[in-house]
């Protein structure tokens, strides 16, 4: 059951009550989602959000995703709407998270929503996190499980050697499925989509039968994570390369490239879905090799190639 990390544990009907107990005493755990692994908190608790924010030395005006089980407990904390319901039934427990009005009534500690009127809702598939979920009187906040701006986790190692023994459980749920994170979509005014992700704009505009818009450049902070320099190894990167010298590391795609030592391929297939679940993977792995430049291969942007892209601009700076 113990990995090198004592802090590791598989998924079993221990885990799952020592987990609930941390929960509950506000402390900060280390949970598998289907998109990346996340830093979760009681909502509800200005000590538990504390922490998160201290843990991921993240700035607090950037708000926190909270996490539901289902509908039920939603309505407590924020106003539903038609556009919603109708991406809930098709999409939901999956990887999208909606921007919705904050009620009045609201418990949701206002630091983990930045002060703001609003609150990123999201409703995970993953079944080890949902049954924890089920179990909880609350909803849980639960960022990506990196250092603000680094690289999002995609397996309970990467959790581990983020942050050590500052976090005393991390449940194991195996590689992330789908490697980036959530589609996050506004539905306050216009519908934008603020972070693109697998579920596409297209997919949201059909099931809802009208335009759905593609945030460009902020003008106010809406997703305020997706400003800066994100998601990144920090380490140069130069994209739409066709090649790397063989000092520095160069991530390609399909099989147009060279298999050097320095390549490393996100997906041989030219097969986008893999290719997501491989970037993180690969950031971290060439971070790890010390490669001090970074250059990246066109990758299409089509699907959640759209994604991708987006995280490679934001990694490049
Ligand atoms: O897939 C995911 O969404 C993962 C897993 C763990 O669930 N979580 C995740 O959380 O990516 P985080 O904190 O790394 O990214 C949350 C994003 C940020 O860009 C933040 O600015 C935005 O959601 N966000 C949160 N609340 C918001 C709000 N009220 N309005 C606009 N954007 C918001
Ligand atoms: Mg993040």
């Amino acid at each position: 059951m113990k990995n090198i990390y004592s802090n590791i544990f598989k998924f079993n009907k221990n885990t799952l009550s020592k987990t609930l107990k941390y929960l509950k005493r506000n402390n900060i755990v280390g949970l598998p989602t289907e998109t990346v692994y996340g830093l979760a908190g009681n909502a509800y608790s200005k000590r538990s959000i504390q922490k998160i924010y201290s843990l991921k030395k993240r700035p607090k005006i950037n708000p926190l995703i909270i996490h539901y089980y289902n509908l039920k407990s939603l309505s407590d904390d924020v106003e539903i709407g038609k556009n919603f319901l109708k991406l809930y039934k098709r999409l939901c427990p999956g990887p999208i998270t909606f921007v919705m009005k904050k009620k009045k009534s609201s418990k949701i500690c206002s630091l983990a929503t930045a002060n703001l009127n609003t609150v990123a809702v999201r409703f995970p598939s993953n079944k080890k996190t949902r049954a924890i979920l089920s179990k909880l009187n609350f909803p849980l906040a639960i960022p990506s499980a990196n250092k603000s701006a680094g690289i999002s986790p995609v397996n309970a190692m990467d959790v581990a050697e983020e942050f050590k023994n500052k976090i005393k459980i991390i449940v194991d749920g195996g590689n992330s499925k789908i490697g980036i994170e959530s589609t996050v979509i506004d539905l306050t005014e216009r519908i934008v989509i603020l972070r693109p992700g697998i579920i596409s704009g297209k997919k949201i505009s059909k099931i809802l039968g009208r335009k759905v818009w593609i945030i460009k450049k902020h003008k106010k902070i809406k997703s305020p994570g997706a400003l800066k320099k994100h998601y990144s190894p920090n380490i140069p990167m130069k994209l739409n390369q066709i090649k790397a010298s063989k000092n520095h590391a160069f991530i390609s795609f399909g099989k147009k490239h060279k298999n050097t030592k320095n390549t490393f391929n996100l997906s041989k297939k030219s097969n986008l879905d893999e290719a997501a679940k491989n970037l993180y993977k690969l950031f971290r792995k060439i971070k790890k090799l010390n490669y001090k430049k970074i250059y990246v291969a066109k990758i299409p942007n089509k699907g959640i190639g759209v994604a991708i892209n987006d995280r490679l601009t934001h990694a490049a700076g």
